[in-house]
Protein backbone atom coordinates (compact mmCIF):
# COMPACT_ATOMS: atom_id res chain seq x y z
CA UNK A 1 0.00 0.00 0.00
CA UNK A 2 3.11 2.30 0.21
CA UNK A 3 3.43 4.83 -2.51
CA UNK A 4 6.25 7.00 -1.66
CA UNK A 5 7.10 10.33 -3.67
CA UNK A 6 9.99 10.39 -5.78
CA UNK A 7 9.22 14.11 -7.64
CA UNK A 8 11.89 16.00 -5.64
CA UNK A 9 13.04 18.49 -7.87
CA UNK A 10 15.92 17.34 -9.95
CA UNK A 11 19.09 18.84 -8.63
CA UNK A 12 17.36 17.82 -5.27
CA UNK A 13 15.96 21.46 -4.73
CA UNK A 14 18.78 22.26 -2.65
CA UNK A 15 17.90 20.04 -0.09
CA UNK A 16 21.06 18.04 1.03
CA UNK A 17 20.81 14.48 0.35
CA UNK A 18 23.95 13.06 2.69
CA UNK A 19 23.31 10.49 5.02
CA UNK A 20 20.50 10.66 7.39
CA UNK A 21 22.45 10.51 10.57
CA UNK A 22 24.95 13.38 8.36
CA UNK A 23 21.91 15.10 8.38
CA UNK A 24 20.44 15.17 11.63
CA UNK A 25 23.71 16.22 13.30
CA UNK A 26 24.67 18.79 10.90
CA UNK A 27 20.95 20.75 11.64
CA UNK A 28 21.54 21.55 15.77
CA UNK A 29 21.47 25.12 15.44
CA UNK A 30 19.25 27.59 18.07
CA UNK A 31 16.16 29.04 16.26
CA UNK A 32 13.58 31.18 18.00
CA UNK A 33 10.80 30.21 19.72
CA UNK A 34 7.67 29.77 18.36
CA UNK A 35 4.64 28.17 19.79
CA UNK A 36 3.23 30.98 21.24
CA UNK A 37 3.31 32.76 17.41
CA UNK A 38 1.11 29.85 17.11
CA UNK A 39 -0.87 29.10 19.98
CA UNK A 40 -2.00 33.51 19.86
CA UNK A 41 -2.81 33.05 15.85
CA UNK A 42 -5.40 29.68 16.70
CA UNK A 43 -6.96 31.47 19.93
CA UNK A 44 -7.97 34.64 17.77
CA UNK A 45 -9.26 32.87 15.22
CA UNK A 46 -13.22 33.42 15.10
CA UNK A 47 -15.71 30.46 14.58
CA UNK A 48 -17.81 30.50 11.21
CA UNK A 49 -20.96 29.91 10.68
CA UNK A 50 -22.50 27.50 8.08
CA UNK A 51 -23.75 30.66 5.96
CA UNK A 52 -20.68 32.48 6.24
CA UNK A 53 -18.77 29.06 5.36
CA UNK A 54 -20.99 28.17 1.92
CA UNK A 55 -19.75 31.78 0.72
CA UNK A 56 -16.43 31.10 0.70
CA UNK A 57 -14.34 30.25 -2.12
CA UNK A 58 -12.91 27.60 -0.65
CA UNK A 59 -16.09 25.77 0.63
CA UNK A 60 -16.04 22.87 -1.13
CA UNK A 61 -11.88 22.41 -0.90
CA UNK A 62 -12.70 22.22 3.34
CA UNK A 63 -15.28 19.72 2.67
CA UNK A 64 -13.15 17.77 0.70
CA UNK A 65 -9.98 17.85 3.66
CA UNK A 66 -12.94 17.01 5.84
CA UNK A 67 -14.26 13.62 3.39
CA UNK A 68 -10.49 12.72 3.23
CA UNK A 69 -9.96 13.03 6.77
CA UNK A 70 -12.92 10.85 7.33
CA UNK A 71 -12.40 8.25 4.85
CA UNK A 72 -8.86 7.82 6.61
CA UNK A 73 -9.92 7.64 10.10
CA UNK A 74 -12.80 5.18 8.94
CA UNK A 75 -10.52 2.96 7.29
CA UNK A 76 -7.50 2.93 10.31
CA UNK A 77 -10.41 1.97 12.80
CA UNK A 78 -11.47 -0.42 10.33
CA UNK A 79 -7.90 -2.00 10.54
CA UNK A 80 -8.07 -1.52 14.52
CA UNK A 81 -10.23 -3.30 14.50
CA UNK A 82 -9.96 -5.91 12.49
CA UNK A 83 -6.27 -6.64 14.14
CA UNK A 84 -7.95 -6.84 17.93
CA UNK A 85 -11.48 -6.18 19.17
CA UNK A 86 -11.92 -3.90 22.13
CA UNK A 87 -11.95 -0.79 23.36
CA UNK A 88 -10.39 1.69 21.16
CA UNK A 89 -8.28 4.98 22.40
CA UNK A 90 -7.19 7.44 20.44
CA UNK A 91 -4.98 10.63 21.42
CA UNK A 92 -6.06 13.57 18.28
CA UNK A 93 -2.72 15.85 18.33
CA UNK A 94 -3.32 19.36 17.70
CA UNK A 95 -7.07 19.08 17.90
CA UNK A 96 -7.94 22.76 17.38
CA UNK A 97 -11.61 23.10 17.95
CA UNK A 98 -12.35 19.74 17.55
CA UNK A 99 -13.07 19.60 14.03
CA UNK A 100 -12.72 16.18 13.89
CA UNK A 101 -15.33 14.89 16.83
CA UNK A 102 -17.93 13.87 14.75
CA UNK A 103 -15.88 11.70 13.22
CA UNK A 104 -14.65 10.03 16.43
CA UNK A 105 -18.14 9.48 17.24
CA UNK A 106 -19.22 8.55 14.01
CA UNK A 107 -16.48 5.91 14.59
CA UNK A 108 -17.43 4.56 17.95
CA UNK A 109 -14.54 4.51 19.71
CA UNK A 110 -14.33 4.57 23.37
CA UNK A 111 -11.66 7.29 24.96
CA UNK A 112 -10.52 10.46 23.23
CA UNK A 113 -7.30 12.83 24.53
CA UNK A 114 -7.75 16.08 22.76
CA UNK A 115 -4.11 18.09 23.36
CA UNK A 116 -3.64 21.69 21.94
CA UNK A 117 -1.00 24.31 22.25
CA UNK A 118 -3.97 27.04 21.71
CA UNK A 119 -5.97 27.20 24.99
CA UNK A 120 -9.26 28.86 23.83
CA UNK A 121 -9.28 26.26 20.83
CA UNK A 122 -9.26 23.35 23.24
CA UNK A 123 -11.96 25.42 25.93
CA UNK A 124 -13.87 25.25 22.35
CA UNK A 125 -13.58 21.20 21.41
CA UNK A 126 -14.53 20.88 25.18
CA UNK A 127 -17.79 22.61 24.82
CA UNK A 128 -18.70 20.98 21.37
CA UNK A 129 -18.09 17.49 22.69
CA UNK A 130 -19.86 18.46 26.31
CA UNK A 131 -22.82 19.57 23.39
CA UNK A 132 -22.70 16.20 21.49
CA UNK A 133 -22.93 14.53 24.80
CA UNK A 134 -26.02 16.09 25.74
CA UNK A 135 -27.64 16.12 22.59
CA UNK A 136 -26.58 12.39 21.76
CA UNK A 137 -29.59 10.02 22.44
CA UNK A 138 -29.49 8.20 25.98
CA UNK A 139 -28.84 4.79 24.35
CA UNK A 140 -25.67 6.12 22.34
CA UNK A 141 -22.78 5.30 24.61
CA UNK A 142 -20.14 8.11 23.18
CA UNK A 143 -16.46 8.30 24.24
CA UNK A 144 -14.70 9.37 27.34
CA UNK A 145 -12.77 12.47 26.82
CA UNK A 146 -9.61 14.25 28.45
CA UNK A 147 -8.46 17.93 27.32
CA UNK A 148 -5.03 18.92 27.34
CA UNK A 149 -3.50 22.45 26.39
CA UNK A 150 0.01 21.86 26.25
CA UNK A 151 2.86 22.76 23.31
CA UNK A 152 3.19 18.93 22.12
CA UNK A 153 6.74 19.96 20.76
CA UNK A 154 7.72 21.19 23.81
CA UNK A 155 5.95 19.35 26.92
CA UNK A 156 6.00 15.64 27.66
CA UNK A 157 2.20 14.30 27.12
CA UNK A 158 2.57 11.40 28.88
CA UNK A 159 3.15 12.96 32.22
CA UNK A 160 -0.57 15.20 31.49
CA UNK A 161 -2.77 11.71 31.01
CA UNK A 162 -5.28 10.74 33.20
CA UNK A 163 -5.09 7.41 32.56
CA UNK A 164 -1.99 4.91 31.94
CA UNK A 165 -3.97 3.43 28.59
CA UNK A 166 -1.98 3.15 25.60
CA UNK A 167 -3.81 4.84 21.96
CA UNK A 168 -4.65 2.31 19.45
CA UNK A 169 -4.53 5.76 17.02
CA UNK A 170 -2.72 9.19 17.08
CA UNK A 171 -4.24 11.57 14.92
CA UNK A 172 -2.02 14.72 13.67
CA UNK A 173 -4.49 16.42 11.08
CA UNK A 174 -3.07 19.74 9.22
CA UNK A 175 -0.57 20.57 12.14
CA UNK A 176 3.12 18.53 12.23
CA UNK A 177 4.79 21.12 10.04
CA UNK A 178 4.71 23.61 13.02
CA UNK A 179 7.18 21.17 14.70
CA UNK A 180 9.86 21.18 12.57
CA UNK A 181 11.16 24.28 13.66
CA UNK A 182 13.86 22.12 14.84
CA UNK A 183 15.19 19.04 15.67
CA UNK A 184 13.75 18.64 19.11
CA UNK A 185 10.56 19.92 18.66
CA UNK A 186 9.71 17.99 15.74
CA UNK A 187 11.17 14.96 17.82
CA UNK A 188 9.11 16.22 21.05
CA UNK A 189 6.24 15.97 18.92
CA UNK A 190 7.19 12.51 17.29
CA UNK A 191 7.25 11.37 20.61
CA UNK A 192 3.92 12.11 22.17
CA UNK A 193 2.78 10.88 19.17
CA UNK A 194 3.87 7.12 18.99
CA UNK A 195 5.62 6.42 22.63
CA UNK A 196 1.84 5.55 23.97
CA UNK A 197 1.18 3.67 20.81
CA UNK A 198 0.43 -0.16 20.98
CA UNK A 199 2.62 -1.88 19.28
CA UNK A 200 0.46 -2.10 16.19
CA UNK A 201 -1.10 1.21 16.61
CA UNK A 202 -0.81 3.91 14.47
CA UNK A 203 0.28 7.60 13.94
CA UNK A 204 -1.71 9.21 11.27
CA UNK A 205 -1.67 12.29 9.42
CA UNK A 206 -1.83 15.17 7.02
CA UNK A 207 0.79 17.85 6.14
CA UNK A 208 2.08 19.54 2.81
CA UNK A 209 4.09 18.04 0.42
CA UNK A 210 8.08 19.64 1.15
CA UNK A 211 8.67 17.89 -2.42
CA UNK A 212 5.73 19.67 -3.87
CA UNK A 213 6.08 23.18 -2.41
CA UNK A 214 9.54 22.99 -3.45
CA UNK A 215 9.31 22.45 -6.83
CA UNK A 216 6.81 25.21 -7.16
CA UNK A 217 8.57 27.69 -5.47
CA UNK A 218 11.53 26.43 -8.02
CA UNK A 219 9.42 27.12 -10.76
CA UNK A 220 8.54 30.00 -9.57
CA UNK A 221 10.14 33.18 -10.90
CA UNK A 222 10.01 34.81 -7.67
CA UNK A 223 10.08 33.54 -3.80
CA UNK A 224 6.41 32.86 -3.83
CA UNK A 225 3.67 31.04 -5.78
CA UNK A 226 -0.14 30.58 -5.24
CA UNK A 227 -3.32 31.82 -6.82
CA UNK A 228 -6.00 33.46 -6.45
CA UNK A 229 -7.02 31.66 -2.98
CA UNK A 230 -3.71 30.68 -1.53
CA UNK A 231 0.02 31.97 -1.31
CA UNK A 232 3.06 30.52 -0.63
CA UNK A 233 6.18 32.48 -0.07
CA UNK A 234 9.85 31.54 1.37
CA UNK A 235 12.32 33.96 2.32
CA UNK A 236 15.00 32.26 -0.39
CA UNK A 237 15.05 29.15 -2.87
CA UNK A 238 17.84 27.01 -3.67
CA UNK A 239 18.82 25.91 -0.27
CA UNK A 240 16.39 24.41 2.13
CA UNK A 241 17.50 23.59 5.56
CA UNK A 242 16.64 19.93 7.31
CA UNK A 243 14.75 22.22 10.00
CA UNK A 244 13.25 25.62 10.19
CA UNK A 245 12.79 26.24 6.89
CA UNK A 246 9.90 28.53 7.28
CA UNK A 247 7.45 30.06 4.56
CA UNK A 248 4.07 31.33 4.56
CA UNK A 249 0.96 29.95 3.98
CA UNK A 250 -1.58 32.08 3.47
CA UNK A 251 -5.29 31.08 2.69
CA UNK A 252 -7.88 33.28 1.36
CA UNK A 253 -6.29 36.56 2.16
CA UNK A 254 -5.61 35.25 6.13
CA UNK A 255 -2.11 34.85 6.39
CA UNK A 256 -1.23 31.97 8.43
CA UNK A 257 1.44 31.37 11.42
CA UNK A 258 5.03 30.60 9.71
CA UNK A 259 5.25 26.57 8.78
CA UNK A 260 8.06 24.92 8.33
CA UNK A 261 9.11 22.14 5.55
CA UNK A 262 8.71 18.44 6.80
CA UNK A 263 11.27 16.61 4.30
CA UNK A 264 9.40 13.10 4.70
CA UNK A 265 12.48 11.55 4.05
CA UNK A 266 13.58 12.53 7.85
CA UNK A 267 10.49 11.93 9.36
CA UNK A 268 10.68 8.17 8.29
CA UNK A 269 13.99 7.61 9.78
CA UNK A 270 13.68 9.91 13.16
CA UNK A 271 10.15 7.75 13.56
CA UNK A 272 12.45 4.07 13.60
CA UNK A 273 13.76 6.40 17.02
CA UNK A 274 9.72 5.00 18.13
CA UNK A 275 9.34 1.34 16.16
CA UNK A 276 7.46 2.87 13.69
CA UNK A 277 7.45 1.97 9.79
CA UNK A 278 5.77 4.22 7.20
CA UNK A 279 2.70 1.72 6.01
CA UNK A 280 1.28 4.34 3.38
CA UNK A 281 2.34 8.18 1.86
CA UNK A 282 -0.24 9.70 -0.57
CA UNK A 283 -0.74 12.80 -1.52
CA UNK A 284 -4.17 14.08 -1.51
CA UNK A 285 -5.11 13.47 -5.35
CA UNK A 286 -3.89 10.19 -5.57
CA UNK A 287 -5.42 9.01 -1.92
CA UNK A 288 -8.59 10.41 -3.54
CA UNK A 289 -8.42 9.06 -6.94
CA UNK A 290 -8.27 5.05 -5.47
CA UNK A 291 -10.71 6.02 -2.06
CA UNK A 292 -13.39 7.38 -4.88
CA UNK A 293 -13.80 4.11 -6.72
CA UNK A 294 -15.91 2.95 -3.59
CA UNK A 295 -19.37 3.57 -3.90
CA UNK A 296 -19.57 4.23 -0.28
CA UNK A 297 -16.65 6.60 -0.30
CA UNK A 298 -18.50 8.20 -3.12
CA UNK A 299 -21.61 8.88 -1.24
CA UNK A 300 -20.02 10.30 1.85
CA UNK A 301 -18.88 12.72 -0.60
CA UNK A 302 -22.12 13.75 -1.73
CA UNK A 303 -23.43 13.99 1.89
CA UNK A 304 -20.35 16.46 3.12
CA UNK A 305 -20.36 17.81 -0.37
CA UNK A 306 -16.92 17.65 -1.16
CA UNK A 307 -16.45 18.15 -4.73
CA UNK A 308 -19.10 21.01 -6.68
CA UNK A 309 -21.52 20.03 -9.23
CA UNK A 310 -20.80 21.04 -12.42
CA UNK A 311 -22.59 20.80 -15.45
CA UNK A 312 -21.40 22.51 -18.71
CA UNK A 313 -25.06 22.12 -20.14
CA UNK A 314 -26.18 24.11 -16.96
CA UNK A 315 -25.16 28.24 -17.65
CA UNK A 316 -24.36 30.12 -14.87
CA UNK A 317 -23.33 26.72 -13.29
CA UNK A 318 -21.19 26.97 -10.89
CA UNK A 319 -20.34 30.24 -11.86
CA UNK A 320 -20.23 32.00 -15.42
CA UNK A 321 -16.22 30.81 -15.30
CA UNK A 322 -14.69 33.54 -17.26
CA UNK A 323 -11.49 32.79 -15.56
CA UNK A 324 -10.83 29.34 -16.45
CA UNK A 325 -11.39 27.79 -13.14
CA UNK A 326 -13.79 24.93 -14.66
CA UNK A 327 -12.03 24.22 -17.65
CA UNK A 328 -11.02 20.96 -16.68
CA UNK A 329 -14.43 19.86 -15.65
CA UNK A 330 -16.01 21.63 -18.83
CA UNK A 331 -13.55 18.98 -20.77
CA UNK A 332 -14.27 16.14 -18.59
CA UNK A 333 -18.18 16.65 -19.28
CA UNK A 334 -17.57 16.80 -23.11
CA UNK A 335 -16.30 13.28 -23.17
CA UNK A 336 -18.44 10.22 -24.42
CA UNK A 337 -20.37 8.37 -21.82
CA UNK A 338 -20.01 11.08 -18.95
CA UNK A 339 -23.03 11.48 -17.16
CA UNK A 340 -23.78 15.05 -15.93
CA UNK A 341 -23.32 16.80 -13.72
CA UNK A 342 -19.84 16.07 -12.58
CA UNK A 343 -18.76 16.65 -9.26
CA UNK A 344 -15.16 18.89 -9.49
CA UNK A 345 -13.29 21.40 -7.37
CA UNK A 346 -11.98 24.47 -8.75
CA UNK A 347 -8.68 24.48 -10.28
CA UNK A 348 -7.67 27.05 -7.46
CA UNK A 349 -8.72 25.03 -4.50
CA UNK A 350 -7.25 21.79 -6.60
CA UNK A 351 -3.73 24.10 -6.39
CA UNK A 352 -4.10 24.26 -3.16
CA UNK A 353 -5.17 20.70 -1.70
CA UNK A 354 -3.01 18.99 -4.15
CA UNK A 355 -0.08 20.35 -1.94
CA UNK A 356 -0.88 17.95 0.89
CA UNK A 357 -0.21 14.38 1.68
CA UNK A 358 -1.70 11.50 3.83
CA UNK A 359 0.33 9.41 5.71
CA UNK A 360 0.37 6.44 8.10
CA UNK A 361 2.75 5.06 10.53
CA UNK A 362 2.29 1.72 12.48
CA UNK A 363 4.48 0.71 15.74
CA UNK A 364 6.26 -2.58 15.10
CA UNK A 365 5.44 -5.03 17.61
C1 LIG B 1 -4.64 23.76 10.91
S1 LIG B 1 -5.09 23.49 12.58
C2 LIG B 1 -5.73 21.82 12.52
C3 LIG B 1 -6.71 21.49 13.58
C4 LIG B 1 -7.31 20.08 13.50
N1 LIG B 1 -6.31 19.06 13.63
C5 LIG B 1 -8.08 19.89 12.22
O1 LIG B 1 -7.69 19.11 11.36
O2 LIG B 1 -9.12 20.54 12.08
C6 LIG B 1 -3.53 23.27 13.33
C7 LIG B 1 -3.61 23.05 14.84
O3 LIG B 1 -2.33 22.66 15.33
C8 LIG B 1 -2.16 23.23 16.60
N2 LIG B 1 -0.72 23.23 16.96
C9 LIG B 1 0.28 23.80 16.27
N3 LIG B 1 1.45 23.61 16.92
C10 LIG B 1 1.16 22.88 18.02
C11 LIG B 1 1.94 22.37 19.09
N4 LIG B 1 3.25 22.60 19.17
N5 LIG B 1 1.34 21.66 20.07
C12 LIG B 1 0.00 21.43 20.01
N6 LIG B 1 -0.80 21.92 19.03
C13 LIG B 1 -0.23 22.62 18.04
C14 LIG B 1 -2.75 24.62 16.42
O4 LIG B 1 -3.04 25.26 17.63
C15 LIG B 1 -3.99 24.32 15.60
O5 LIG B 1 -5.12 24.06 16.40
Amino acid sequence: MDSVQTDWPKDGGGMKRRRDDEEISSTNKQVPDHGVKVASHYNKLQEVGLAARSQSRIFFMRNFNNWLKSVLIGEILEQVRGAEPGPVSVLDLGCGKGGDLLKWRKGGIDHLVCADIAEVSVEQCRSRYEDMRRRSHVREKIFTAQFITADCSKELLSEKLESTELFDICSCQFVYHYSFESETKADMMLRNACERLKPGGFFIGTTPDAFELVKRLEASDSLSFGNQIFDVSFQSKGSYPLFGCQYHFSLEGVVNVPEFLVYFPLLEHMAKRYRMRLVLKQRFWQFFQERVKKEQHRSLMAKMMALETYSHEDPGQPSEDSTGEYCHAKEYCGRAGVKLPVGTLSRSEWEAASIYLVFVFQKMS
